[in-house]
Protein backbone atom coordinates (compact mmCIF):
# COMPACT_ATOMS: atom_id res chain seq x y z
CA UNK A 1 0.00 0.00 0.00
CA UNK A 2 1.22 3.53 -1.01
CA UNK A 3 0.65 5.68 1.70
CA UNK A 4 2.86 6.07 5.39
CA UNK A 5 -0.35 6.19 7.51
CA UNK A 6 -3.70 4.82 7.78
CA UNK A 7 -6.48 6.40 9.57
CA UNK A 8 -9.77 4.75 10.84
CA UNK A 9 -12.39 7.29 11.61
CA UNK A 10 -12.82 10.82 10.03
CA UNK A 11 -14.29 12.36 13.08
CA UNK A 12 -12.48 15.74 14.98
CA UNK A 13 -9.58 13.32 16.04
CA UNK A 14 -9.07 11.27 12.80
CA UNK A 15 -8.90 14.38 10.19
CA UNK A 16 -7.04 16.25 12.78
CA UNK A 17 -4.15 13.62 12.56
CA UNK A 18 -4.79 13.14 8.88
CA UNK A 19 -4.37 17.19 8.09
CA UNK A 20 -0.92 17.20 10.58
CA UNK A 21 0.53 14.61 9.30
CA UNK A 22 0.28 15.68 5.76
CA UNK A 23 0.21 19.26 5.92
CA UNK A 24 3.38 19.85 8.45
CA UNK A 25 5.09 16.05 8.10
CA UNK A 26 4.46 15.42 4.26
CA UNK A 27 3.15 11.75 4.75
CA UNK A 28 0.45 10.55 2.76
CA UNK A 29 -2.58 8.99 4.29
CA UNK A 30 -5.65 7.44 4.09
CA UNK A 31 -8.06 8.01 5.85
CA UNK A 32 -11.10 4.99 5.77
CA UNK A 33 -14.51 5.87 6.73
CA UNK A 34 -17.28 2.91 7.61
CA UNK A 35 -20.11 5.68 7.08
CA UNK A 36 -20.95 7.68 3.80
CA UNK A 37 -19.72 11.15 4.88
CA UNK A 38 -16.76 12.30 6.58
CA UNK A 39 -16.76 14.26 9.75
CA UNK A 40 -18.28 11.39 12.55
CA UNK A 41 -20.39 12.74 15.00
CA UNK A 42 -20.15 16.66 14.25
CA UNK A 43 -21.08 15.91 11.14
CA UNK A 44 -23.95 18.35 9.66
CA UNK A 45 -26.26 18.86 6.65
CA UNK A 46 -28.70 21.18 5.53
CA UNK A 47 -32.34 19.88 5.72
CA UNK A 48 -32.89 19.53 2.24
CA UNK A 49 -36.65 21.34 1.72
CA UNK A 50 -35.64 24.59 4.53
CA UNK A 51 -32.00 25.04 3.87
CA UNK A 52 -31.75 24.62 7.61
CA UNK A 53 -27.99 22.99 8.72
CA UNK A 54 -29.19 20.13 10.72
CA UNK A 55 -26.46 18.33 13.42
CA UNK A 56 -27.30 14.98 12.48
CA UNK A 57 -25.86 13.30 15.13
CA UNK A 58 -26.72 15.87 18.06
CA UNK A 59 -26.86 19.61 18.41
CA UNK A 60 -22.76 20.44 18.42
CA UNK A 61 -21.47 23.15 20.29
CA UNK A 62 -17.93 24.57 20.07
CA UNK A 63 -16.44 26.08 22.71
CA UNK A 64 -12.81 25.93 24.21
CA UNK A 65 -10.29 27.86 26.45
CA UNK A 66 -7.12 26.25 24.80
CA UNK A 67 -5.32 28.60 22.92
CA UNK A 68 -3.67 25.89 20.39
CA UNK A 69 -7.12 24.71 19.55
CA UNK A 70 -8.40 28.02 18.95
CA UNK A 71 -5.47 28.85 17.05
CA UNK A 72 -5.54 25.49 14.99
CA UNK A 73 -9.48 25.78 14.34
CA UNK A 74 -9.84 29.22 13.34
CA UNK A 75 -7.32 28.15 10.32
CA UNK A 76 -10.46 26.31 8.66
CA UNK A 77 -13.11 27.91 9.75
CA UNK A 78 -14.32 31.12 10.78
CA UNK A 79 -16.99 31.06 14.03
CA UNK A 80 -20.23 33.62 14.19
CA UNK A 81 -20.17 35.12 17.91
CA UNK A 82 -23.07 32.28 19.14
CA UNK A 83 -23.89 31.99 22.82
CA UNK A 84 -25.39 28.71 23.96
CA UNK A 85 -27.75 29.24 26.34
CA UNK A 86 -30.77 26.62 27.92
CA UNK A 87 -34.23 26.31 29.37
CA UNK A 88 -36.28 23.71 30.59
CA UNK A 89 -39.75 23.01 31.01
CA UNK A 90 -41.40 21.82 34.12
CA UNK A 91 -45.00 21.21 35.35
CA UNK A 92 -45.44 23.70 32.15
CA UNK A 93 -43.46 26.31 33.43
CA UNK A 94 -40.29 27.58 31.70
CA UNK A 95 -36.88 27.64 33.53
CA UNK A 96 -33.36 29.25 32.81
CA UNK A 97 -30.75 26.51 33.05
CA UNK A 98 -28.09 26.07 34.20
CA UNK A 99 -29.89 26.31 37.87
CA UNK A 100 -28.81 30.25 38.67
CA UNK A 101 -30.47 32.96 40.76
CA UNK A 102 -32.80 33.97 38.12
CA UNK A 103 -33.90 29.72 38.49
CA UNK A 104 -34.28 29.85 42.53
CA UNK A 105 -35.79 32.87 42.33
CA UNK A 106 -38.67 31.44 39.97
CA UNK A 107 -38.85 28.20 41.39
CA UNK A 108 -39.19 29.42 45.04
CA UNK A 109 -41.53 32.57 43.60
CA UNK A 110 -39.01 34.99 45.66
CA UNK A 111 -36.33 37.34 45.25
CA UNK A 112 -33.74 36.17 47.19
CA UNK A 113 -30.17 37.85 46.38
CA UNK A 114 -26.91 35.60 46.15
CA UNK A 115 -26.07 35.29 49.94
CA UNK A 116 -29.92 34.59 51.16
CA UNK A 117 -30.37 32.42 48.06
CA UNK A 118 -27.04 30.26 48.88
CA UNK A 119 -28.14 30.22 52.55
CA UNK A 120 -31.22 28.34 51.38
CA UNK A 121 -29.57 25.62 49.14
CA UNK A 122 -27.54 25.23 52.16
CA UNK A 123 -30.06 24.53 54.20
CA UNK A 124 -32.08 22.18 51.70
CA UNK A 125 -28.96 20.42 50.85
CA UNK A 126 -28.32 19.44 54.66
CA UNK A 127 -31.79 17.71 55.21
CA UNK A 128 -30.19 14.00 54.61
CA UNK A 129 -26.78 15.29 56.78
CA UNK A 130 -28.54 12.84 59.55
CA UNK A 131 -29.43 10.58 57.59
CA UNK A 132 -25.81 10.06 56.00
CA UNK A 133 -24.38 10.50 59.51
CA UNK A 134 -20.53 10.79 57.24
CA UNK A 135 -20.84 8.17 55.07
CA UNK A 136 -21.32 8.52 51.24
CA UNK A 137 -24.71 8.73 49.39
CA UNK A 138 -25.29 5.37 48.15
CA UNK A 139 -27.15 6.51 45.29
CA UNK A 140 -27.52 9.39 42.43
CA UNK A 141 -30.92 10.24 44.56
CA UNK A 142 -28.83 10.58 48.06
CA UNK A 143 -26.01 12.18 46.06
CA UNK A 144 -28.54 15.00 44.51
CA UNK A 145 -30.18 16.31 47.21
CA UNK A 146 -27.21 16.40 49.51
CA UNK A 147 -26.06 18.83 46.91
CA UNK A 148 -28.54 21.55 45.99
CA UNK A 149 -31.47 20.11 48.23
CA UNK A 150 -34.56 18.26 47.87
CA UNK A 151 -36.81 20.60 46.08
CA UNK A 152 -34.32 21.87 43.00
CA UNK A 153 -32.80 18.49 42.83
CA UNK A 154 -36.11 17.17 41.82
CA UNK A 155 -37.46 19.33 39.83
CA UNK A 156 -34.62 19.90 37.71
CA UNK A 157 -32.22 17.14 37.96
CA UNK A 158 -34.42 13.36 39.38
CA UNK A 159 -36.73 12.79 36.36
CA UNK A 160 -34.27 14.24 33.53
CA UNK A 161 -31.47 11.95 34.74
CA UNK A 162 -34.11 9.52 34.81
CA UNK A 163 -34.92 9.76 30.80
CA UNK A 164 -31.15 10.10 30.23
CA UNK A 165 -30.23 6.84 31.54
CA UNK A 166 -34.03 5.13 32.30
CA UNK A 167 -33.08 4.11 35.27
CA UNK A 168 -34.30 5.32 38.61
CA UNK A 169 -31.67 7.45 40.17
CA UNK A 170 -31.94 5.75 43.37
CA UNK A 171 -30.58 2.61 41.15
CA UNK A 172 -28.07 5.01 39.88
CA UNK A 173 -24.64 5.35 41.07
CA UNK A 174 -23.87 8.33 42.74
CA UNK A 175 -20.42 8.86 40.63
CA UNK A 176 -23.04 9.96 37.99
CA UNK A 177 -22.66 13.22 39.29
CA UNK A 178 -20.16 14.57 40.61
CA UNK A 179 -21.08 18.11 41.19
CA UNK A 180 -24.25 20.06 40.42
CA UNK A 181 -23.22 23.59 39.79
CA UNK A 182 -25.77 26.47 40.86
CA UNK A 183 -24.68 29.69 40.12
CA UNK A 184 -25.59 32.72 42.60
CA UNK A 185 -25.77 35.43 39.73
CA UNK A 186 -28.25 35.80 36.63
CA UNK A 187 -25.95 34.85 34.15
CA UNK A 188 -27.21 31.62 32.40
CA UNK A 189 -24.74 31.25 29.76
CA UNK A 190 -24.06 27.64 29.66
CA UNK A 191 -20.20 27.80 28.69
CA UNK A 192 -17.38 29.28 30.50
CA UNK A 193 -14.82 28.90 28.27
CA UNK A 194 -12.74 32.02 26.36
CA UNK A 195 -13.87 31.00 23.40
CA UNK A 196 -17.51 30.50 21.74
CA UNK A 197 -19.21 29.62 18.49
CA UNK A 198 -20.67 27.86 15.68
CA UNK A 199 -18.51 27.60 12.45
CA UNK A 200 -20.05 30.46 9.76
CA UNK A 201 -20.23 27.76 7.19
CA UNK A 202 -21.18 25.13 8.61
CA UNK A 203 -19.74 22.38 10.45
CA UNK A 204 -19.41 20.12 6.88
CA UNK A 205 -17.26 23.10 5.23
CA UNK A 206 -15.03 23.17 8.41
CA UNK A 207 -14.58 19.42 8.60
CA UNK A 208 -13.94 19.17 4.60
CA UNK A 209 -11.57 21.41 4.27
CA UNK A 210 -9.79 19.64 7.17
CA UNK A 211 -9.13 16.77 4.43
CA UNK A 212 -8.61 19.15 1.13
CA UNK A 213 -5.00 18.16 0.70
CA UNK A 214 -3.65 16.09 -2.19
CA UNK A 215 -1.55 13.77 0.38
CA UNK A 216 -4.83 13.41 1.89
CA UNK A 217 -7.37 10.46 0.65
CA UNK A 218 -10.75 9.87 1.93
CA UNK A 219 -12.58 6.42 1.62
CA UNK A 220 -16.23 6.68 2.75
CA UNK A 221 -18.49 3.43 3.20
CA UNK A 222 -15.57 1.54 3.87
CA UNK A 223 -15.27 -0.83 7.40
CA UNK A 224 -12.22 -1.30 8.67
CA UNK A 225 -13.31 -4.57 9.54
CA UNK A 226 -14.54 -5.36 6.11
CA UNK A 227 -12.41 -8.42 4.41
CA UNK A 228 -13.60 -7.60 1.21
CA UNK A 229 -12.21 -4.77 0.87
CA UNK A 230 -8.15 -3.51 0.67
CA UNK A 231 -7.80 -1.36 3.49
CA UNK A 232 -8.78 -3.72 6.14
CA UNK A 233 -7.38 -4.55 9.38
CA UNK A 234 -5.53 -8.05 8.89
CA UNK A 235 -3.79 -6.27 4.94
CA UNK A 236 -2.92 -3.09 7.09
CA UNK A 237 -1.97 -3.75 10.50
CA UNK A 238 2.13 -4.27 10.74
CA UNK A 239 2.68 -3.41 7.62
CA UNK A 240 1.56 0.88 7.82
CA UNK A 241 0.98 2.63 10.78
CA UNK A 242 -2.64 2.73 11.94
CA UNK A 243 -4.54 5.24 13.77
CA UNK A 244 -7.48 3.71 15.29
CA UNK A 245 -10.35 5.80 16.07
CA UNK A 246 -13.33 3.33 16.20
CA UNK A 247 -15.01 1.43 19.05
CA UNK A 248 -11.68 -0.29 20.93
CA UNK A 249 -13.54 -2.89 22.18
CA UNK A 250 -14.39 -3.89 18.25
CA UNK A 251 -11.10 -3.52 16.99
CA UNK A 252 -10.30 -6.65 19.36
CA UNK A 253 -13.33 -8.85 18.56
CA UNK A 254 -14.51 -8.05 22.13
CA UNK A 255 -11.98 -10.16 23.94
CA UNK A 256 -12.72 -8.77 26.91
CA UNK A 257 -15.86 -7.87 27.21
CA UNK A 258 -18.14 -5.59 25.84
CA UNK A 259 -17.69 -1.57 27.00
CA UNK A 260 -21.12 -0.17 27.78
CA UNK A 261 -22.72 3.00 26.00
CA UNK A 262 -25.88 5.04 25.90
CA UNK A 263 -27.23 6.17 22.55
CA UNK A 264 -29.45 8.93 21.51
CA UNK A 265 -32.83 8.39 19.59
CA UNK A 266 -33.67 11.62 16.85
CA UNK A 267 -36.86 12.11 15.71
CA UNK A 268 -36.78 15.32 13.25
CA UNK A 269 -39.98 17.27 12.40
CA UNK A 270 -40.06 20.36 9.77
CA UNK A 271 -42.81 22.47 11.27
CA UNK A 272 -45.24 24.92 9.04
CA UNK A 273 -44.22 27.65 11.85
CA UNK A 274 -41.57 30.26 11.50
CA UNK A 275 -40.49 29.64 15.32
CA UNK A 276 -41.36 26.71 17.05
CA UNK A 277 -40.30 27.33 20.63
CA UNK A 278 -38.15 30.87 20.49
CA UNK A 279 -34.77 29.23 21.72
CA UNK A 280 -32.11 26.49 20.19
CA UNK A 281 -32.49 23.65 23.39
CA UNK A 282 -35.71 23.11 25.52
CA UNK A 283 -35.02 20.56 28.23
CA UNK A 284 -37.95 18.58 29.12
CA UNK A 285 -37.70 17.86 33.13
CA UNK A 286 -40.69 16.04 33.46
CA UNK A 287 -41.05 11.93 33.28
CA UNK A 288 -44.20 12.20 31.63
CA UNK A 289 -42.39 13.61 28.42
CA UNK A 290 -40.55 10.71 27.03
CA UNK A 291 -38.26 12.79 25.24
CA UNK A 292 -35.10 14.65 27.20
CA UNK A 293 -35.23 17.68 24.84
CA UNK A 294 -36.10 19.28 21.54
CA UNK A 295 -33.63 21.32 19.56
CA UNK A 296 -34.80 23.77 16.96
CA UNK A 297 -31.63 24.56 14.68
CA UNK A 298 -32.60 28.26 12.76
CA UNK A 299 -32.03 29.52 16.24
CA UNK A 300 -28.53 28.02 16.37
CA UNK A 301 -27.67 31.37 12.95
CA UNK A 302 -30.08 33.61 13.14
CA UNK A 303 -27.86 35.64 11.15
CA UNK A 304 -28.40 33.30 8.55
CA UNK A 305 -31.62 34.08 6.08
CA UNK A 306 -33.75 31.32 6.71
CA UNK A 307 -37.68 30.94 5.40
CA UNK A 308 -39.93 32.72 8.02
CA UNK A 309 -42.71 30.50 7.60
CA UNK A 310 -40.91 26.78 8.00
CA UNK A 311 -38.36 25.55 11.18
CA UNK A 312 -36.69 22.06 11.96
CA UNK A 313 -37.21 20.50 15.61
CA UNK A 314 -35.61 17.53 16.68
CA UNK A 315 -36.57 15.42 19.97
CA UNK A 316 -34.25 13.88 21.73
CA UNK A 317 -34.68 10.14 23.03
CA UNK A 318 -31.58 8.62 25.68
CA UNK A 319 -31.28 4.44 25.81
CA UNK A 320 -28.51 2.32 26.75
CA UNK A 321 -26.99 1.18 23.40
CA UNK A 322 -27.01 -2.32 22.08
CA UNK A 323 -24.46 -3.65 19.56
CA UNK A 324 -25.21 -1.97 16.45
CA UNK A 325 -26.63 1.05 17.96
CA UNK A 326 -24.43 4.70 17.54
CA UNK A 327 -22.28 4.50 20.60
CA UNK A 328 -22.61 8.41 22.49
CA UNK A 329 -21.70 8.44 26.03
CA UNK A 330 -19.58 5.20 27.81
CA UNK A 331 -21.87 4.46 30.46
CA UNK A 332 -18.62 3.68 32.63
CA UNK A 333 -19.73 0.95 35.59
CA UNK A 334 -17.00 -0.49 37.71
CA UNK A 335 -16.99 -3.58 35.56
CA UNK A 336 -16.83 -1.20 32.02
CA UNK A 337 -13.61 0.31 33.91
CA UNK A 338 -12.48 -3.26 34.65
CA UNK A 339 -12.83 -3.70 30.47
CA UNK A 340 -10.88 -0.64 29.94
CA UNK A 341 -7.98 -1.49 31.74
CA UNK A 342 -7.96 -5.02 30.39
CA UNK A 343 -8.28 -3.35 26.79
CA UNK A 344 -5.35 -0.74 27.94
CA UNK A 345 -3.06 -3.79 27.91
CA UNK A 346 -4.47 -5.02 24.60
CA UNK A 347 -3.79 -1.49 23.21
CA UNK A 348 -0.49 -1.22 24.51
CA UNK A 349 1.19 -4.59 23.28
CA UNK A 350 -0.97 -3.21 19.52
CA UNK A 351 0.67 -0.38 19.82
CA UNK A 352 4.52 -1.70 20.70
CA UNK A 353 4.66 -4.75 18.39
CA UNK A 354 2.18 -3.53 14.96
CA UNK A 355 2.25 0.34 15.31
CA UNK A 356 -1.35 0.96 15.81
CA UNK A 357 -2.13 4.11 17.86
CA UNK A 358 -5.71 4.25 19.63
CA UNK A 359 -7.44 7.47 19.57
CA UNK A 360 -10.29 9.86 20.01
CA UNK A 361 -13.96 9.16 22.11
CA UNK A 362 -14.48 5.92 20.87
CA UNK A 363 -11.19 4.28 20.58
CA UNK A 364 -9.73 5.30 24.22
CA UNK A 365 -13.66 4.95 25.70
CA UNK A 366 -13.98 8.60 27.05
CA UNK A 367 -16.26 11.14 26.22
CA UNK A 368 -14.43 13.89 24.57
CA UNK A 369 -15.85 17.32 23.40
CA UNK A 370 -14.83 18.70 19.86
CA UNK A 371 -11.84 20.59 21.31
CA UNK A 372 -11.02 17.82 23.30
CA UNK A 373 -10.63 15.49 20.65
CA UNK A 374 -8.98 18.27 18.07
CA UNK A 375 -6.05 19.03 21.16
CA UNK A 376 -5.52 15.08 22.12
CA UNK A 377 -5.19 14.42 18.22
CA UNK A 378 -2.51 17.52 17.95
CA UNK A 379 -0.98 15.88 21.09
CA UNK A 380 -0.47 12.84 19.57
CA UNK A 381 0.84 13.80 16.00
CA UNK A 382 3.71 15.64 18.14
CA UNK A 383 4.75 13.68 20.68
CA UNK A 384 3.92 9.90 18.92
CA UNK A 385 3.19 9.83 15.65
CA UNK A 386 5.72 12.48 13.78
CA UNK A 387 8.60 11.20 15.80
CA UNK A 388 8.05 7.68 14.47
CA UNK A 389 5.88 7.57 11.15
CA UNK A 390 8.31 7.30 8.34
CA UNK A 391 7.96 9.23 5.31
P1 LIG B 1 -16.21 10.49 16.07
O1 LIG B 1 -16.67 11.82 15.64
O2 LIG B 1 -17.18 9.55 16.62
O3 LIG B 1 -15.50 9.82 14.78
C1 LIG B 1 -15.19 8.46 14.73
C2 LIG B 1 -15.38 7.99 13.30
O4 LIG B 1 -14.87 6.67 13.15
C3 LIG B 1 -16.84 7.94 12.88
O5 LIG B 1 -17.02 8.70 11.71
C4 LIG B 1 -17.08 6.46 12.64
O6 LIG B 1 -18.01 6.22 11.61
C5 LIG B 1 -15.70 5.98 12.26
N1 LIG B 1 -15.52 4.54 12.45
C6 LIG B 1 -15.85 3.80 13.55
N2 LIG B 1 -15.59 2.50 13.33
C7 LIG B 1 -15.08 2.41 12.07
C8 LIG B 1 -14.62 1.33 11.27
N3 LIG B 1 -14.67 0.06 11.71
N4 LIG B 1 -14.16 1.59 10.03
C9 LIG B 1 -14.13 2.86 9.57
N5 LIG B 1 -14.56 3.93 10.28
C10 LIG B 1 -15.02 3.71 11.52
N6 LIG B 1 -18.62 18.19 21.44
C11 LIG B 1 -18.56 19.51 21.67
O7 LIG B 1 -17.48 20.08 21.70
N7 LIG B 1 -19.72 20.24 21.80
C12 LIG B 1 -20.95 19.67 21.75
O8 LIG B 1 -21.97 20.36 21.90
C13 LIG B 1 -21.03 18.27 21.54
N8 LIG B 1 -22.22 17.67 21.50
C14 LIG B 1 -22.27 16.32 21.34
C15 LIG B 1 -23.49 15.71 21.30
C16 LIG B 1 -23.58 14.34 21.13
C17 LIG B 1 -24.93 13.69 21.10
C18 LIG B 1 -22.40 13.57 21.02
C19 LIG B 1 -22.45 12.08 20.88
C20 LIG B 1 -21.17 14.19 21.04
C21 LIG B 1 -21.09 15.56 21.20
N9 LIG B 1 -19.86 16.21 21.19
C22 LIG B 1 -19.81 17.56 21.39
C23 LIG B 1 -18.60 15.45 21.05
C24 LIG B 1 -18.10 15.34 19.61
O9 LIG B 1 -19.03 14.66 18.83
C25 LIG B 1 -16.78 14.59 19.70
O10 LIG B 1 -15.83 15.40 20.33
C26 LIG B 1 -16.21 14.21 18.38
O11 LIG B 1 -17.14 13.47 17.67
C27 LIG B 1 -14.98 13.38 18.64
O12 LIG B 1 -14.41 13.03 17.43
P2 LIG B 1 -13.79 11.59 17.23
O13 LIG B 1 -13.04 11.70 15.95
O14 LIG B 1 -13.06 11.15 18.43
O15 LIG B 1 -15.03 10.60 17.11
NA1 LIG C 1 -24.25 19.01 22.72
Amino acid sequence: MDVDLVVVGSGFFGLTVAERMANEHGARVLVVERRSHIGGNAYSEDEPTTGIEVHRYGAHLFHTSNERVWEYATRFTAFTGYVHRVYTTYRGEVFPMPINLGTINQFFRSAYGPDAARALVREQAAELDAVLAGREPANLDEKGVSLIGRPLYEAFIRDYTAKQWQTDPTELPASVISRLPVRYTYDNRYFNDAHEGLPVDGYTAWLERLADHPRIEVRLDTDFFDTSQPVHKDAVVGNVPVVYTGPVDRYFDYAEGELGWRTLDFEQEVLDVGDFQGTPVMNYADLAVPYTRIHEFRHFHPEREYPDDRTVIMREFSRFADRGDEPYYPVNTPADRARLLAYRGLTEREHDERGVYFGGRLGTYQYLDMHMAIGSALSMVDNRLAPRVRV
